[in-house]
Formats: structure tokens, sequence, C-alpha cells
């Protein structure tokens, strides 16, 4: 069991490292240091930042080997310096970034060699291993995002998403009733998913599918952007001081919408989901829509419930890891998919397309659950907690599989549209709708 553990973090430690070098190695060296977002770290920051956490965790800790770079701690520390900032910091050059990081991974593979993966709670089930795993791949997500944000010709390649395969559309009633939300039992999950609690959730109603931009257009011609009365006080406020009118990366072409993908241009295509939207927009369209957007409890409900057993599945599909079938994430394409196009990754009840393709926006505020405890660090999750940030769930095309569960949570500002954020809508049942 042991071995297979430590051919599995090895596997996952190098496929890893092999998506981060196309990240970086796709732009030069000027690309690589260059701000180009102020929402976003320079490429060669996150590249170090990534080597200096495995560094911290692994080597020292786990290892207790001698720090290979002290002297670097503080540029790479994501609490002392924020983003808009690090661009002025004496950061290592791309050469340097890359010979770090490939130092230290040497190191990690024979810790990994040696190491005990039972006793400590750190490494128990190769959990510190899996940690930095799932933080280089949530690294390589938000690089992806600044791919997205880069001015300039293509530099990443990918096939297109599959075309839809079923028709989906409407809403699937979820009963009333406890389910279990999170997990004491996932080897990886991280402290904000646990433990596993029972969650009395009473009847909604849920989109069979996350919103696609032909809907979301309906509501721009609408008057969507217009009229404050489908946005919060909050929402408008932003929506006005942003200047906001559609989706982020949308431009106007002739009387219709066009986007930029990766440096790309193209129509909209109006059956894929709509990507690139803030909290405030995907709230405005969910109360212009006669609905609400879910809690994050309806949509883990949604996500896991399988009714006939009363158990909460790993994935909406099943327990098994998540095949190219099931959903798109990993970047395996560079965009989401059309509504229908992962039949196979739909819940028990019939809910589609929850894991990849989008993260969706949900209306709770990032909390820690019943129970919590921070593990191993207040600042992974904890410091986090509060009304400031809202959850987001189900991982995007940019996710890898390795940092996405039923259970994963992600939280971010309700204003923030430059990470791979959808919605879908729910809605309570009318009298006599839920029988
Ligand atoms: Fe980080």
């Amino acid at each position: 069991m042991t071995e297979l553990l430590r051919t599995r973090v090895a596997d996952e430690l190098e496929r890893t490292r092999a998506r981060t070098a196309v990240l970086t190695d796709t732009v030069d060296d000027t690309d690589l240091v260059r701000q180009h977002s102020p929402l976003m770290s320079p490429l060669v920051w996150d590249l170090a930042h990534v080597g200096n956490q495995e560094e911290l965790w692994l080597v020292r800790d786990v290892g207790g080997r001698d720090p290979v770079r002290q002297d670097i701690d503080h540029l790479y520390d994501a609490f002392r310096h924020p983003r808009a900032d690090r661009p002025q910091l004496p950061l290592l050059g791309p050469a340097e970034a890359r010979a770090y990081v490939g130092t230290v991974r040497e190191k990690v593979l024979d810790i990994l060699d040696r190491v005990r993966l039972e006793g400590r709670a750190l490494v128990a089930d190769g959990f510190a291993f899996g940690m930095i795993v799932q933080h280089e791949q949530q690294h390589d997500e938000t690089m992806l995002a600044t791919h997205q944000l880069r001015i300039g010709p293509p530099v990443l390649r990918a096939d297109p998403p599959p075309a839809a395969r079923v028709p989906v559309a409407g809403e699937v009633l979820i009963p009333g009733g406890p389910f279990t939300m999170g997990t004491s039992t996932e080897p990886w999950a991280l402290d904000n998913e646990r433990p596993a609690h029972v969650v009395h959730v009473p009847a909604f109603f849920i989109d069979a599918a996350p919103v696609t931009n032909g809907q979301y257009q309906e509501f721009i011609v609408a008057g969507g952007y217009d009229q404050p009365h489908w946005w919060s006080a909050a929402g408008w406020r932003h929506r006005m001081d942003a200047g906001l009118e559609a989706p982020m990366h949308w431009w106007r072409d002739g009387g219709g919408w066009a986007y930029t993908r990766f440096g790309q241009p193209a129509p909209v295509a109006p059956d894929e989901l709509v990507v690139h939207v803030c909290f405030y927009e995907a709230q405005a369209y969910a109360t212009w829509a006669g609905k609400r957007l879910p809690t994050e409890a309806e949509w883990e409900k949604a996500a896991r419930f399988d009714p006939a057993t009363g158990l909460s599945r790993r994935y909406p599909w099943g327990d098994g890891a998540p095949a190219a079938h099931h959903a798109n994430l990993g970047q395996r394409h560079l965009s989401p998919a059309p509504v229908g196009a992962y039949p196979d990754g739909a819940s028990p009840l019939g809910v589609q397309q929850l894991i990849g393709d989008v993260w969706e926006w949900t209306s709770t505020d990032f909390h820690g659950y019943p129970g919590f405890v921070a593990f191993p660090y207040r600042e992974y999750s904890q410091a986090f907690f509060g009304p400031e940030y809202k959850v987001l769930r189900g991982g995007s095309f940019g996710t890898d599989a390795a940092a996405c569960r039923g259970t994963f949570r992600n939280w971010d500002y309700p204003v923030r549209r430059q990470i791979f954020s959808g919605f879908r809508c729910a809605r309570d049942p009318h009298a006599g709708e839920a029988g």
C-alpha cells in the first residue's frame, strides 16, 4: 500500500510539474517577469512560490532537511506582499526560479523515498504531498488565468471541448431532508472540507446546467445591466464603479458579442457555459430570471446526494476518479464546454456539469464547518473565513482533478471575475410543487 502511495505521489508531482512547465515555458522571459494585470502575480513569482511552499513543507518540515533558500522565504510569502506589489520585489529571475524549483523537487523525491507515510498527521496517507500537489495545481489555474489576461498572440494549444451529446434544460427537484456535507475520510481533503456533518436542506429546484452564454445574452438584451432593481445595492455600486456591461473578455462585434480566449478572438458561442462573471453579475441574473443562487449546501447536495442510498458520493457520477468523459477538467480544453457535453458526469438526480467547466458562485460566505480545525496552518483557510468571501464550487476547465472533489471549496471576493467563474440558478418550490 505504501509503495503504491509513493508511486502515486511521485506521478502526481511529475504530472503537475509538467503542467507548470507548459504554463511557464510557452512564454518568453519578458512575459514571465511582466505583470499582466494588477490582479495577478508575474508568472515567475508563481513559479518560485510553488517551489518555496514545496521547500517549506516537504523539504524542511516533512524531510527535516536544511533550507535550500531561506533568504527568499519572505519574497514568496503571499501574506506579506499583495499581488500588485510583487513585480517590485527582488524576485528570482526565470533561470534562477527554474533552477530553484528543480533543486527543491530533487530533494523532495529523495525524501519521498525515505519518509514514513504514517504516524504524523501531516504525512498520513501522504497528506503533505497531496497538499503540495493541490497547491501547485491551484497556482497552475491562477497562471492559466494570467495567460487569459496576457496581451499577445496565442501560445497555449488544446483541442476544443466535446460537442453537446444530450439536450439539457430546465430544473431538477432535489428532495428535502438530511444529507452528509463535507468529508472526514477523503485523505487529501483540505481542512475547510472537514469534518463530514449532517445538514438538513429543504426541498429546492436547481438548474440542470450552468447558465449558458446564450441565456446570459438574453439578460444583457433585456437591459440587465441597466436596471438597478435586479442588482443588490453592493452589486449595483460595483456595476457602476467598474462599468460592467458584459462578462469579462467580451467585446461588441457588430450586432453581437465576441470574446478573446487566450489570445484567440471568436464569436461568443451561445450554447457554451458563461464564464468570467462576478458574484454580483450572477446574483443579478438569477434575480432577473426569478430565481436565486444556490446556497453552498444546496450545491453540494445536488452534486453528491444519492437518493437511492441516502449517502453522499465523492463526485456526482459516483466514487471513481474523474475521467475525460466525466468532466471538463485539467486544462484539457481551453474553454468551458457546451451544455450537454458531459452526460456521463451527471448526478443521480440528473444535474449536469457540476464538476469542471466553470466554478459556480454560491450565495454562501466562506466559513468553517461545525468542528472545523485549522490544519496544517491557519492561513490555509481560516484567515479567509468571513463575509468578504463567497464560496465557489465544482472546479473549472482550468482545475486539475487533484484539486477538485464534490467537497472541494474555493472562495473569492464577489467582484472577482478574472477567475473561471460561472453559475447556475436555484429556487424554492412554489406551493404544491415539492409534493
Ligand atoms: Fe500559494
